[in-house]
């Protein structure tokens, strides 16, 4: 991988570079939601029609902090694993001196999308005064690993970069138009503005990786890499349900209730088709490589729903 992908002129461009720290000011948050209603499923659901505003508020909070928790812990713990063995040259291709500096930019982005991610989190928690309840990314983390042992149990480091691929190439559409949402804080907005800004790099960067990876691979590791990222792309995107539940008890949802919740806003059939939506862009990346002409590997997309 010789050509670099990142932006040319990342030393002035990047948000951690040269973009403002966002501030939560109140007096510009007048009558604004903290994140939009609509990208949570279970706020419309029938069963908490009598929980009033301010539960609904501190239901919609709690959703917000979710995400931006997770995204505080995918960037430090899953993207930048895989970006500093970029980085080091530790993968099984050749990376130029120029890619391996871009890795680092890339680590460098990440780590303050996390850094601002907490921020806001730490700024919304204060005027809200709704508060933050502890998030586990432990069984994210658990999720993508076992895909690794199953399909990778000898290139562990392999396993961890096709990992970043995913995450960097899946497409969550319905984020990318939050800063455009007059309803949501402006914080907010400029936040994931900034986010999507450096994002569009990245995905240029690991989509173009891939193919270089790919092309270099023996044809054995890319059966094994074909099955694995199905399964990568499905580990992204599920959605984790164990915060979702302690957000509904934390407003004081009954426990048979929240489940009763969880049944209706969260069926697989629509998991399936928001990760076929999603990862349409990382699957579409695949077959564009030939992945899915191994049958082997057009069986796990098959299992998975995400076949066309
Ligand atoms: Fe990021
Ligand atoms: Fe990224």
């Amino acid at each position: 991988m010789t050509q670099p992908r990142v932006a040319k002129d990342w030393y002035e461009s990047a948000g951690v570079r040269s973009g403002p720290r966002r501030m939560l000011e109140e007096d510009r948050e007048f009558g604004l939601e903290v994140f939009p209603e609509r990208l949570v499923p279970h706020l419309a659901h029938e069963g908490l029609a009598d929980l009033g505003a301010e539960g609904r508020r501190a239901l919609l909070t709690q959703h917000f902090y979710q995400y931006m928790l997770f995204t505080s812990h995918l960037e430090t713990k899953v993207v930048n694993r895989g970006a500093a063995l970029v980085a080091h040259g530790e993968v099984d291709i050749e990376v130029g001196p120029e890619a391996r500096l871009d890795a680092f930019k890339i680590y460098s982005d990440e780590a303050y999308h996390a850094l601002f991610s907490l921020d806001v989190v730490q700024q919304v928690e204060k005027v809200t005064a709704t508060p933050v309840l502890p998030y586990d990314f432990g069984p994210r983390m658990a999720r993508l690993d076992r895909t690794v042992e199953r399909f990778l149990p000898d290139h562990g480091a392999l396993g961890h970069l096709l990992q970043v691929v995913a995450f960097e190439t899946v497409v969550t559409r319905f984020l990318a138009q939050i800063p455009r949402d007059e309803k949501v804080f402006r914080v907010v907005r400029e936040v994931v503005g900034d986010h999507v800004r450096d994002e569009v790099h990245h995905h240029a960067y690991f989509s173009r990786f891939f193919k270089e990876l790919w092309a270099g691979l023996p044809p054995r590791t890319r059966s094994e890499v074909a099955c694995s990222m199905p399964h990568f792309v499905n580990d992204c995107l599920r959605p984790d349900l164990g915060p979702v539940r302690a957000a509904l008890l934390s407003v004081g949802v009954p426990a048979d209730r929240a489940e009763e919740v969880i049944r209706d806003c969260y069926r697989e059939e629509m998991l399936v088709a928001g990760v076929r939506d999603a990862g349409r862009h990382t699957l579409a990346l695949c077959e564009t490589v030939g992945a899915f002409d191994f049958p082997e590997a057009r069986e796990q997309l098959q299992l998975l729903g995400l076949a066309d």
